[in-house]
């Protein structure tokens, strides 16, 4: 399946962004993360305007943490959407790209005092508060350098999510958020009122990542209102805001059929107005929505140069599995190792021809890095450019070091013109850290 502008161009090659792939790896290198522009503006869009034409008080704000660089930031406030950062190092990227800092929200289980200076001498829109410890943190911090800081409590409202246990964090036992079942969400609630340096405006939820049904975020939705309502029976506060977090699944392969934007902000918007109403809420709240990888994930593919194919036959087995060895792996996409996870791919040079041949397409990595196991793709063989499809959230945003590898390039491509929005690391960048002591000079 072919998303956003892909298309196979006359000489039967993979185009994204009126670019040929193949061109784009001989020009920038591989292993090569391709961002398709319009698609990630078509998708914002997509997001605000289902969402607005329910119910105009809905702020839709980006998971950074799904893929955060400066021109992405660009992207994002030219679209009229708020930004999640999930670390100092997230809030600085946004500050480089000079993001207007009142719409960022400021997300983390562990924010250092270094990140809880850092949100508040910024100024950031919101600090999402996960737990009591981090309020007493950030109150004493605030009334210290004469700020108030407006904050969001992280609450987990106890709904089990159908996705792989690794990316699930609605259920009780998570290490995210403040229990709302017993009873430590209202305390914390009843210990912010009486904290100077804090303004409670809301209460944030997420439940999981990957969902493709959306049981869980409707299971969720009526425990927070009937939280915010208890909150003003009880103290007489008026919760203002309500974050139901991200989630929103994507097609990785056939078979998997996520919910569209479209059915998913109605679904949301629907079970949250009723919630507002059987409760008897004395407001209707802010609703907020923080989608990540169904905003990225379908407009990146990465492209790899096949190095070796390898036919591996077990001698009951002759002919028992092709491995195709690609130019990357867990370092670029270490989410089939952690999370199982799935992908389709295409040979981009022979985006046109029927696959026929099932293969194992694996890393280079001192590990046995398989990144799709019994792919479908034309005959490939050495020299040829791999297109993984889909890979546009969680990959780059993960990506690391192993065995040296350097960090591969981010190109963005737009009507026919690509530009490189992340250099691909250098050899001198893998040492520039690296310090030798006197002692071993
Ligand atoms: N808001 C919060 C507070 C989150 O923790 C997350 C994701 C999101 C929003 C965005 O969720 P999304 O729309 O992207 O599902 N590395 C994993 C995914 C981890 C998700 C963490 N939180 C993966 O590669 O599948």
């Amino acid at each position: 399946m072919l998303f956003g502008t892909q298309t196979v161009n006359s000489k039967g090659h993979l185009e994204i962004g009126g670019c040929d792939t193949i061109e784009l790896a001989e020009r920038f290198g591989t292993p090569l993360y391709v961002m398709d522009e319009a698609l990630i503006r078509q998708n914002c869009r997509d997001y605000i305007s289902a969402f607005k034409s329910q119910y105009p008080n809905t702020t839709v704000t980006f998971a950074g943490k799904a893929f955060l660089t400066t021109a992405m930031c660009r992207i994002l406030q030219q679209e009229g959407m708020s930004l999640d950062v999930a670390s100092g190092g997230e809030l600085h990227t946004a500050m480089m790209a000079d993001f207007p800092v009142k719409n960022i929200y400021f997300h983390g289980n562990f924010k250092s005092d270094e990140e809880l200076r850092m949100a508040l001498e910024t100024g950031v829109g919101r600090i999402v508060v996960d737990n009591i410890h981090e309020l007493e943190r950030l109150n004493a911090m605030a009334l210290q350098m004469g700020k108030k800081a407006d904050i969001m409590f992280r609450l987990t409202p106890g709904v089990d999510p159908h996705t792989h246990r690794m990316i699930s964090t609605g259920q009780e036992d998570t290490k995210f958020g403040i229990n709302i079942k017993n009873g430590d969400a209202l305390n914390a609630v009843k210990r912010a009122l009486e904290c100077p340096g804090v303004t409670l405006r809301g209460i944030h939820c997420h439940v999981g990542s990957q969902l493709l049904d959306l049981e869980s975020h409707i299971g969720a939705i009526p425990i927070m209102v009937g939280f915010a309502k208890q909150v003003f029976d009880e103290t007489g506060t008026v919760i203002e805001e309500i974050n139901t977090g991200g989630g929103l699944g994507i097609r990785y392969i056939d078979g998997q059929v996520p919910p569209t934007i479209e059915t998913f902000a109605q679904t949301l918007v629907a079970s949250f107005l009723s919630a507002v109403e059987s409760f008897g809420l004395p407001n209707k709240p802010k609703l907020i929505q923080e989608p990540g990888r169904s905003i990225v994930g379908p407009a990146g593919i990465t492209l790899y140069s096949v190095g070796t194919v390898k036919r591996v036959s077990i001698v009951e087995e002759p002919g028992y599995r092709t491995y195709v060895i690609v130019d990357g792996g867990l370092s670029d996409n270490p989410r089939p190792l952690m999370y199982e996870a799935v992908y389709d791919a295409l040979v981009a040079n022979k985006a046109g021809e029927k696959a026929t041949e099932t293969v194992t397409i694996s890393g280079k990595h001192c590990e046995t890095d398989t990144l799709i196991t019994d792919a479908m793709i034309a005959p490939v063989q050495t020299g040829d450019t791999i297109a993984i499809q889909c890979t546009g959230a969680y990959n780059y945003a993960m990506a690391s070091n192993y065995n040296r590898l350097r960090r591969s390039a981010v190109a963005l491509v737009k009507d026919g013109s690509a530009d490189v929005i992340v250099r691909r690391q250098t050899l001198e960048d893998l040492t520039a850290c690296d310090v030798l002591p006197d002692r071993l000079a």
